[in-house]
């Protein structure tokens, strides 16, 4: 079936190819540059709570943030919101509805700083221009706080500026600036009230000390420390209340809003840097704008009517695509599934700068301590186009997460994963195949990464997550381009706006040809570098063996294994160098299948063939190496030479033993899938009403240790999971047993029910969606605000069947 799914494709894209050889470049490019347009603009600081740069300008790009405290009190100035942190303690903040090619709506619910806030970000059409309106209220009005709202904005580099009409300072209710950047030629700024009260309750304290006024402050500010702009507030607004002090200003309480004013008591000299600080008596709402336009464009934003106008416009689009994708009726649950996608989506960031990579340090593999990587190098910069786990604990590129961010976003917008995908692919190494498993570029990435991580290594891998995603992208588009080549009238896919690839397979080919060297290289550096030392159980398996096919994770500690991406998870004790991965070799299986698809839509028939029989080999030597006939179960193996058969097996039923079946590598009629069924289902041990936990209740490191992947409920794991099911057994299992089939059934529609109302119970009680899920009450555990694969329960609620 798959075979012939793959030869019609490929005789498509053949045919598509030779017919358009003419228009095929001008294709390619014109979809290029409508997806330059459309993701050119966005809030890409993702470790902002609101931050806008473009993409693809490297050096100096323009760059925007936007931070506030509440300046009624002295210390409402430690309470500074910038960058996103766990212990600011917000009550909400993410989006409630976002697209990075579109705009969205942000809310944030800060009590500490009395603080309601919604930030919508629009773009025009044209994607060249874009606004940011920015509004507040208090959440109790009967505090006299006072909101002091600071926007930055910077362009740095040779032939950049950004400078005020009237000079150094403004204090208008409209401010404009002119900018010019070589990569964005003219472009103006304004920021403009539109409601509001600014603070007037106390006197100023002289005439740029005035928080009835807007101040702006223009300095300068080198390119690699705009990041720092909360600092350098704090720094100088210190400057300037000592300087209130010692010129014996009398201040009172009611003053002090005035005193938080920002004002250039340096004399610096005007800069590309600007601060523009607001500060609004919260005793009604307040709403300003910030708009972006290049004197370029066609489609000016105006005016703040024309915000407003965007502001429907895109709320109105946002709800229909979501709704033309995500089948979700009940309104709880839509507002749940809305939200965790524009996080995830909101997440997505751009990213430049160097790299810290130790490749001296030896790794002695006998000794399964630690290895400090003591000789970094910055190495770059490069750049990355990608969404992260968490704004606020890991906001950077995680290559084990990626893929899996991926498969949620891929229902929603197929051709953006695939500009993702590319970003990830262009930073294989040339000649070692390698990229790095964490993607932490420049300083400001770094400042949210503990120093013992920052340092990448070459020989660490993770699972290739960005290759299973590749994977079910080719799967789709071969199904796609077969129901229309089949001459079905009505295909059950209608392509939409985000479908481009989906409809010109020329594109997808052209992709195809531009990452292919890349990814044989990364295939042959992890399959090179993982490879398991197979020499002893040549000895003992001879039927059916491929030495070459076997795998186990470089980089294993007594404790942990951090590379398998299942850090704790228990495994072979001791630690052998010879002990061999259930997971590894299911990976790497996905490898080979993927660089087997990606080679067929390039007509390489050697190599499809090379692949094939590698993925072959795989399959078999999931059943020759890792089988335990007693244990009816795939495990990980070691040798153990006091023991007769030499190969003892390492059972831990859970995650690891379920990854065959999870990865779809056991074949549709195997009669093992039985025993995937039962073990799924068994309530003693995997299933629970929150979802499959990670490790067996009856294993002997259940909720031992620091319990990270030895029992709570993980959300990525729980899609592959359902995601197979659907897969081997979706109208029945055509060569099961009934009775399999019928569990397979039940358990299906019981997990995927238990995963949704645990989640959704836990939103509505906190608002956040977490890192895991405690296998004991389903609360939310591990890292707040995790829409990064947790929000694949989006799929699970809105695409996968309620039944199979
Ligand atoms: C899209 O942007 C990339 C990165 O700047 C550039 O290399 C490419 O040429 C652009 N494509 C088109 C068609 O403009
Ligand atoms: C915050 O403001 C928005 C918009 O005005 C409103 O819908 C929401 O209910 C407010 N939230 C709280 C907690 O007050
Ligand atoms: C789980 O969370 C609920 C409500 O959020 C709380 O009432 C309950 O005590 C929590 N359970 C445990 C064991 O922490």
């Amino acid at each position: 079936m798959l075979l012939r799914l793959l030869v019609v494709f490929a005789l498509t894209l053949f045919e598509a190819h030779a017919e358009t050889q003419g228009l095929f470049s001008d294709d390619v490019e014109e979809f290029e540059r409508s997806t330059n347009q459309s993701l050119l603009w966005a809030p890409y600081r993702s470790n902002c709570y609101f931050g806008v740069r473009p993409r693809f300008i490297n050096e100096n790009p323009l760059m925007m943030g936007l931070m506030w405290f509440d300046a009624s009190h002295a210390q409402g100035i430690s309470s500074l919101r910038h960058f996103v942190e766990q212990n600011d303690r917000l009550e909400k903040y993410g989006y409630e509805l976002y697209d990075p090619r579109i705009g969205g709506k942000e809310a944030i619910i800060d009590r500490e700083n009395n603080l309601n806030l919604t930030i919508h970000f629009v773009k025009s059409k044209d994607g060249e221009n874009w606004a940011v309106r920015v509004s507040g209220s208090p959440l109790d009005s009967s505090k006299l706080s006072a909101s002091s709202l600071v926007v930055y904005l910077s362009q740095n580099g040779p032939g950049g500026r950004l400078e005020s009409e009237h000079g150094k300072t403004s204090t208008e209710k409209r401010i404009e600036l002119k900018g010019s950047a070589p990569e964005l030629g003219d472009y103006e700024i304004t920021i403009e009230d539109i409601s509001g009260q600014h603070y007037k309750r106390g006197p100023a304290l002289g005439p740029d000390i005035d928080g009835s006024k807007t101040s702006h402050m223009s300095l300068t500010v080198p390119g690699d420390q705009v990041w720092k702009a909360r600092d350098i507030f704090q720094s100088l607004l210190t400057d300037s209340i000592q300087n209130i002090i010692t010129s014996g200003i009398p201040m009172d309480a009611l003053s002090i809003p005035s005193a938080l004013m920002i004002r250039n008591i340096h004399n610096f000299p005007p800069g590309n840097f600007h601060f523009v600080q607001k500060t609004f008596d919260l005793a009604e709402p307040f709403e300003f704008d910030i708009i972006f336009n290049n004197k370029a464009s066609r489609q000016p934003i105006g005016s703040s009517a024309e915000v407003s106008n965007l502001i429907s416009w895109s709320t109105n689009e946002l709800k229909a695509r979501f709704d033309s994708k995500f089948d979700i009726k009940d309104s709880s649950l839509k507002q749940f599934a809305q939200e965790t996608l524009a996080n995830l989506l909101g997440g997505i960031g751009y990213f430049h700068g160097t790299q810290l990579v130790d490749r001296s340090t030896e790794f002695d593999e006998e000794q399964f301590n630690k290895i400090e990587l003591r000789a970094p190098r910055e190495e770059g910069p490069i750049q990355l186009f990608s969404s992260v786990p968490s704004r606020a604990f890991f906001p950077r590129g995680f290559y084990w997460d990626e893929g899996f961010h991926m498969l949620q976003v891929m229902e929603y917008d197929f051709d953006l994963v695939l500009e993702i995908l590319q970003s990830w692919f262009l930073l294989i190494e040339d000649d070692s195949g390698w990229v790095g498993r964490e993607l932490i570029l420049g300083s400001e990435a770094r400042s949210k990464v503990p120093e013992e991580f920052q340092v990448q290594n070459p020989n660490i891998a993770n699972p290739p997550t960005l290759l299973l995603c590749f994977s079910e992208m080719l799967t789709r588009a071969q199904e796609f381009q077969d129901s229309i080549a089949g001459g079905a009238e009505e295909s059950s896919i209608t392509p939409s706006s985000t479908e481009e690839l989906l409809k010109r397979p020329e594109l997808l080919m052209s992709f195809a040809e531009k990452v292919y060297p890349k990814l044989l290289k990364h295939y042959e550096w992890w399959t090179g570098s993982q490879r398991g030392f197979t020499e002893e159980y040549s000895e003992v398996l001879q039927d059916g063996f491929h030495p070459n096919e076997a795998f186990r994770w470089v980089g294993r500690t007594f404790t942990h294994c951090l590379p398998s991406g299942l850090d704790d998870y228990p495994r072979a004790q001791p630690p052998d160098v010879a002990e061999l991965h259930l997971d590894a070799l299911s990976w790497a299986g996905i490898m080979s299948r993927s660089m087997k698809q990606i080679a067929d839509v390039l007509n390489m028939a050697d190599e499809v063939d090379k692949f094939s029989k590698i993925e072959q080999n795989i399959i078999e030597n999931l059943d020759t190496i890792h089988w335990n006939a007693d244990q009816k179960c795939y495990c990980d193996v070691t040798i153990d030479d006091d023991f007769d058969e030499l190969r003892r097996f390492v059972c831990h039923e859970g995650y690891v033993t379920l990854l065959p079946f999870a990865l779809k590598l056991v074949p549709r009629d195997s009669d093992k899938l039985q025993h995937y069924v039962e073990l799924m289902g068994d309530t003693d041990k995997l299933f629970s009403d929150f979802g499959v936990l990670s490790l067996s209740k009856q294993d002997e490191y259940f909720e031992t240790g620091e319990a990270y992947w030895r029992g709570p409920v993980w959300i990525n794991m729980n899609y592959l999971l359902l995601d197979s099911l659907l897969y081997y057994f979706q109208g029945g299992g055509e060569n099961q047993d009934t009775a399999t089939a019928e569990r397979a059934r039940a358990v299906y529609s019981d997990l995927r029910k238990n995963l949704i109302a645990n989640m959704h119970r836990v939103w509505s009680e906190k608002g956040y969606v977490y890192e895991n899920y405690n296998q004991r009450t389903g609360n939310g555990s591990g890292v707040q605000h995790f829409t990064g694969w947790s929000a694949l329960i989006v799929n699970i609620m809105g695409r996968l069947p309620v039944t199979l």
